[in-house]
């Protein structure tokens, strides 16, 4: 399928104009984006083009049904300038989870990868070389269709841009334990990567932030005591040596670096336990001496050290110290830039 993208190059590169010291989050795109359309039942021809405005009609069902979804990675490079994406077909297949959740067409895996290689390629002097540092990517998907009225679209596109990115949090963080709002029960659409549950998480967050807060820790439903996930993480909680992750219950997000920072854990004899947690354990396990780390995962972040968690009235005071949540770091930040052995076989070469 790669041979069939279309590449139309920018006759003006941006990419020498980019301090990679000083890289604004999130608001630097780079040259190129990959877009294919979803028209007559079919994908249509996929196209790398000069990153432009994309015309979009008034009654385009995702501005008001919010049929959009989306996905995050980064492109790394390796010693010899080589770029490396790590376990993007996780990301293909998680896409379309979120496609089916939200009845949305799926987009074909190959092509997903093919994509993403061919555009990283192209893209090769956007990516930032420090550790920690990344060229993020965002797959994503919505419906064009002008249409007023309930029901799946019939036209999409699926458009993939690029953005440089500076480490996350340098800083360990401080969570609130949200007990007003939630971010997703059971059978809803918590565990898809859809774009509502954003809409629904920012107002809680800015509320938590206006407490000194930096994220949001998500409780379910009912008891408002389970721990689901973090703001854009999954959340690790070590006890008596022992690690927990909440399991994925279906209201929270089958995080890939979760799932690759269990085999790191596991790979380094670390116990890993994935099932229900509530606050109240990580309480106690506070107050009587047990708690003995907490980090996020995810792939915007990396690894985000967990200071503290607020609730209610009180905190939590986690740890000061992550040591091994920084083996973890560092063996995520080895891998993308390839100085690890990669003996799960997780990157992979973009022109390989
Ligand atoms: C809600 C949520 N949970 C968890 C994660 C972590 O997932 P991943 O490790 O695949 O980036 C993300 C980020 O994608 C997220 O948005």
């Amino acid at each position: 399928m790669s041979q069939n993208i279309h590449v139309t190059k920018t006759t003006e590169s941006r990419a020498s104009q980019l301090d990679f010291e000083n890289i604004p989050l999130g608001t630097t795109f780079t040259d190129h984006m990959f877009i294919c359309s979803y028209e007559d039942g079919k994908w249509q021809q996929p196209k790398i083009q000069p990153l432009a405005m994309i015309p979009t009609h008034p009654a385009a069902m995702a501005l008001h049904y919010g049929q959009a979804i989306f996905e995050g990675m980064k492109a790394t490079v390796n010693a010899a300038g080589e770029p490396l994406l790590f376990r993007p077909e996780e990301n293909a297949k998680r896409l379309n989870f979120s496609a089916r959740r939200m009845g949305m067409p799926e987009f074909p895996e190959d092509l997903f990868v093919a994509a993403l290689k061919k555009i990283v390629n192209m893209e090769r002097g956007w990516i930032p070389p420090q550790e920690g540092s990344a060229l993020y990517l965002r797959p994503f998907m919505y419906a064009t269709e002008p249409f007023i009225g309930m029901r799946a679209a019939t036209s999409y596109h699926f458009i993939i841009i690029a953005s440089p990115a500076g480490p996350f949090f340098t800083k360990r963080i401080k969570l609130y334990a949200e007990t007003k709002y939630i971010r997703a029960a059971q059978g809803g659409t918590g565990e898809a990567k859809a774009a509502g549950n954003y809409a629904a998480a920012i107002r809680p967050t800015e509320i938590a932030k206006s407490k000194g807060y930096d994220q949001v820790l998500w409780l379910d439903a009912h008891e408002f005591n389970y721990i689901q996930e973090v703001g854009t993480m999954n959340i690790f909680f070590k006890i008596n040596g022992k690690f927990i992750t909440p399991s994925l219950d279906g209201a929270i997000l089958d995080g890939i670096t979760r799932k690759s920072v269990i085999d790191i854990l596991e790979d380094n004899k670390y116990v890993v336990e994935q099932r229900p947690i509530t606050l109240s354990e990580v309480k106690e396990a506070a107050a009587n001496g047990s708690l003995e780390e907490a980090f996020g995962t995810g792939t915007a972040v990396g690894i985000a050290m967990i200071q503290a968690i607020g609730h209610d009235e009180t905190e939590i005071h986690v740890s000061d110290e992550s040591p091994v949540g920084q083996l973890v770091m560092d063996t995520i930040n080895g891998l993308r830039s390839g100085k690890l052995e990669d003996k799960h076989n997780w990157m992979v070469a973009v022109n390989g």
